[in-house]
């Protein structure tokens, strides 16, 4: 079967302290959008995109692939979870599933999309692409007179993962989630925590690390090597 799936890409950047949002900075010729939309594009189970853009955006429209038959755009919100549930809104209730992709995660695995569809087959609510956490994690405690942080206790590495896109869920609950959430003014940042708010189970579908969300300048060169090593594996 194909799916929609909603690309939030109405974020800043504060993050990445460049003039111009992040997803239309260049790597290795294209922008980062532009990576991102066309490897999900390229997905023979991929429908459509919904792009979700910021209202003051007007560097998408001057790309080339604006004119793709297969993207549809529409306006984000104040915060991700505002951005995604515009996507949402802006599907057919006939649609069963749904996947939600970050416009910053342009390094993702064609074959762990594919992993991660298979839910649709497993009686599930859905699940998310997760990476096992692989340093030794330190919970901070407080900071002392020099404003350094303190240790409280090191967190158990064995049940943490790193939460990365694409996350894949019923629609109508994935829906239903992010109201509940939005009514209750609680601000999660991917929506896997909206459906366990919900008390509804999210399964972990391990996904290769190299799934990186540019979030920071250092992060740009290591996208490229990615980017540019995946085209030589395919
Ligand atoms: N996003 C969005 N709408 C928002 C905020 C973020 O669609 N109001 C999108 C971003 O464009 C990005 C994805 O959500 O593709 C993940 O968010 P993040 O990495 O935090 O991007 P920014 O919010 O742009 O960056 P920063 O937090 O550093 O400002
Ligand atoms: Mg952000």
């Amino acid at each position: 079967s194909q799916y929609s799936v909603v690309v939030p890409a109405a974020g800043i950047g504060k993050r990445m302290k460049t003039d111009c949002p992040k997803q239309y900075l260049h790597i290795a010729g294209k922008t980062i959008i532009e990576h991102t939309l066309t490897n999900l594009l390229e997905h023979s189970q991929v429908q459509r995109v919904i792009l979700v853009l910021n209202p003051n955006d007007t560097l998408f429209a001057q790309l080339p692939i604006a004119s793709h038959p297969r993207i549809e755009v529409v306006e984000g919100g104040q915060e991700r979870c505002d951005s995604v549930l515009a996507g949402l809104n802006y599907l057919s209730d006939n649609e069963e599933w749904v996947l939600v992709h970050d416009a910053a995660r342009p390094c993702f695995a064609a074959t762990d999309l594919s992993t991660l569809l298979q839910l649709a087959e497993q009686g599930s609510i859905g699940g998310i692409l997760a990476t096992p956490v692989r340093d030794t994690m330190k919970r901070a405690f407080d900071v002392n007179v020099n404003r350094q942080n303190i240790v409280k206790h090191t967190e158990s590495r064995e049940h943490l993962w790193h939460a990365l896109t694409p996350q894949f869920f019923k629609l109508a609950a994935l829906k239903k989630a992010l109201n509940t959430a939005a009514e209750q003014k609680i601000n999660i940042t991917d929506e896997a925590s909206a459906i366990e708010l919900l008390g509804e189970k999210v399964l972990l579908v391990e996904g290769s690390a190299s799934n990186i969300k540019i979030t920071q300048p250092e992060d740009l060169l290591l996208a490229e090597f990615y980017l540019t090593q995946n085209k030589l594996n395919n």
